[in-house]
């Protein structure tokens, strides 16, 4: 079963590959957790019923459409334990060397540097191996620990945004922040090596 496993990248600790059918019980407890979730969306858990039939219907999907980048499902080189998600891939209609970079991980493994080590690896097989131009990541201005993963990968602070949410949760009113990077800034800067 183990021989259709796509698998997108590693690093040391890390196995980023394509989400599966199987991965919906993991999927599921992921964006049903309201830690996860308070910064993201609507800042509600989702219901298992809404990943099931149309979050991960769509994941997978997604693949063909954006020419093999996507959302890449997060495992443990050590035991496979399932981490959480990647996502790196162009925004809809948008064009395909502009990638945006996002994360999303099980509140058990916070903390331990996983984020910053799945998107600095991103990063680099972006701008190496996938002819991307540019990498953009947004979030709430108040959500410290995405903004602080996007600064040490190497992503620029861009502006700072206002959204009509129909229902704001708590922190809306300090906006969305964007960051950056672009390819030539990251050759300029020793690739990541920084
Ligand atoms: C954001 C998230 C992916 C970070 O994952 P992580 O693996 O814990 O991040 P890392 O361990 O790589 O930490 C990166 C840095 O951010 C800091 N950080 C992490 N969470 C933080 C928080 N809540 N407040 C302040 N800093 C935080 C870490 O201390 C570390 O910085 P340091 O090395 O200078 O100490 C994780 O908390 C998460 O999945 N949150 C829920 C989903 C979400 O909000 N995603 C982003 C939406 S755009």
């Amino acid at each position: 079963v183990d021989s259709a496993v796509h698998t997108f990248l590693e690093t040391d600790r890390l196995l980023l590959r394509r989400f599966t059918e199987a991965d919906v019980d993991d999927l599921a407890a992921l964006h049903g957790d309201p830690e996860v979730m308070r910064f993201v969306g609507d800042g509600r858990p989702v219901p298992r019923s809404v990943t099931e039939r149309e979050t991960l219907p769509r994941v997978l999907a997604d693949y063909e459409r954006f020419g093999g980048l996507g959302l890449w499902a997060a495992q443990a080189r050590a035991g496979g334990a399932f981490l959480g998600w990647f996502e790196f891939r162009p925004a809809d209609n948008g064009p395909l060397d502009q990638v945006e970079l996002g994360y999303r991980l099980r509140r058990e493994v916070w903390g331990h540097g996983y984020a910053t080590e799945g998107a600095r690896a991103l990063v680099g097989k972006g701008f190496v191996e996938l002819g991307v131009r540019r990498v953009y990541a947004t979030t709430m201005a108040v959500n410290h620990g995405s903004r602080r993963v996007m600064e040490k990968v190497g992503l620029r602070y861009v502006r700072t945004f206002h959204e009509d949410w129909p229902d704001p949760i708590p922190g809306a009113e300090h906006g969305d922040v964007e960051y950056e990077l672009l390819r030539t800034e990251w050759i300029a800067r020793g690739a990541g090596e920084w």
